[in-house]
């Protein structure tokens, strides 16, 4: 297909992988470490550099269209989630990264098997897979560190506030093991997966585009006016603080202190705008400009105490899910499905970011044979991911596919494949040609 194409053969070839998060959603924008896998699902891009200024890209699905730019004027359109924008969001992070101008272009032909917009990360793969083509074709290098961490912000020109658990776990995955990915500095350490256990994605099949909607930067907005106003309540310098790990590594306190300070701060009843002023001693402007995203201004209610108990718990949750792997790998199955399904519990409930077909779909994996079961990514729709002993595996996947995809009609909800094993796999690589 590059040949048709282009009328040329490719130079190299770049992968970068999709994740599974297993335990720790929506903490890393607050600064919570977490635990996701590589997925064996990649981006794949045939590169060709040319030496005119045109990128050219094409994509193997017909439903992505053919697009070109100068690669000196590279324009992101935050208002469109069109494909083409997470290739240049990777691209225009090296290339602000290395402060280049003048640069020269390529011919990419992209294809993947990642499902979209279901919570495995098919854009943050996107993202990083560009962003390894461009340093490739350049001819420069980064750690994989450095990588994740210009990949990680420059998605941000999309428009969503996202943490770095996808970009940094597509460049630092290592096969057979999951990452605890901890920020600020960024790093990523081994944590053994138990032997007994398999982890199975099952996709809801409600599609959820997090670019397309606000959902997502509302609640990284809540947890930082949360952060702000913990910090007030405690007589740090609440301007100064942008998340809720913060306020913690401030005060030198525990998790559980975190949460009881919470309850003592924060009211479950939601926060207007005003509210948050007064709380704050701030004008309506100052809050606008200084704290709100340009896709929440116009948000009338904030529920502060749910994200904040939300988050406090979920990353005391990864931190007992990563030491009882640790601890005792080959007994634990039982208790960690108890600990995911604590987290699908407290993303229902506090943070709101489940939908009626991924509770659904939760409790049918549940029924049949999970230990626990919780939602994965973004949520709002995506994928579900289950720890289930090792022997009940087929009788799972048949049930599960029978139970939830299987229509009253006996066709089935056509999407392939919807309910799967999957272990950790490898991270971005660059394949030359001989
Ligand atoms: C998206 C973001 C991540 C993370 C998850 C939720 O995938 O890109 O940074 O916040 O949602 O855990």
């Amino acid at each position: 297909m590059f040949n048709s194409k282009f009328g040329s053969i490719p130079k190299f070839y770049v992968r970068a992988p999709g994740r599974v998060n297993i335990i720790g959603e929506h903490i890393d924008y607050c600064g919570y470490s977490v635990l996701p896998i590589a997925i064996e699902q990649d981006m794949l891009i045939a590169v060709e550099p040319v030496k005119t200024h045109t990128i050219q890209l094409a994509n193997t699905n017909s439903l992505y269209p053919d697009f070109s730019t100068s690669a000196n004027n590279i324009q992101i359109d935050k208002t469109k989630p069109v494909w083409h924008n997470y290739f240049l969001c990777g691209f225009k992070g090296i290339q602000e990264h290395f402060g280049l101008s003048n640069l020269t272009g390529m011919n990419c032909l992209v294809d993947g098997n990642i499902p979209p917009s279901s919570g495995l990360s098919s854009s943050s793969a996107l993202v990083c897979c560009a962003g390894l083509v461009t340093l490739t074709a350049l001819g420069m290098s980064l750690s994989k560190v450095e990588l994740a961490e210009i990949c990680a912000k420059s998605e941000r020109y999309i428009g969503t506030e996202g943490g770095g658990m996808d970009q940094s776990i597509s460049f630092l995955a290592e096969e057979g093991t999951a990452k605890l990915i901890e920020f600020s500095p960024l790093r990523a350490t081994d944590v053994k997966l138990p032997s007994g256990a398999v982890f199975v994605i099952a996709n809801s099949c409600v599609e959820m585009n997090k670019a397309a909607t606000s959902y997502f930067n509302i609640r990284v907005t809540e947890c930082r006016l949360a952060a702000k106003l913990l910090a007030k309540y405690k007589n740090l310098p609440w301007d100064e603080v942008l998340r809720l790990e913060e306020v913690q590594a401030r005060l030198g306190v525990s998790l559980e202190d975190m949460l009881l300070t919470t309850e003592d701060a924060l009211h479950p009843e939601p926060y207007s705008p005003e509210e948050i002023c007064r709380c704050l001693e701030i004008s309506l402007e100052q809050l606008r400009t200084q704290i709100l995203s340009p896709n929440t201004q116009d948000v009338l209610h904030f529920k502060l105490y749910q994200r904040a108990k939300h988050v406090y718990s979920e990353a005391a949750r990864v931190l007992r899910f990563k030491n009882l792997c640790e601890e005792a790998p080959d007994n634990v199955v039982q208790l960690l499905g108890e600990i995911m399904n604590q987290s699908h519990a407290s993303c229902r409930d506090m943070y709101e970011c489940s939908c009626p077909e991924l509770d659904r779909l939760v409790d049918v994996c549940r029924q049949f044979g999970a230990e626990g079961s919780r939602l994965t990514g973004a949520g709002w729709g995506g994928c579900t991911v289950s720890i289930v002993p090792a022997d009940k595996l087929p009788s799972f996947l048949a049930s599960v596919q029978e139970a939830y995809y299987q229509r009253s009609d006996g066709s089935s909800v056509p999407q392939t494949p919807s309910v799967f094993a999957t272990k950790p796999g490898g991270g971005a690589l660059v394949f030359l040609e001989a």
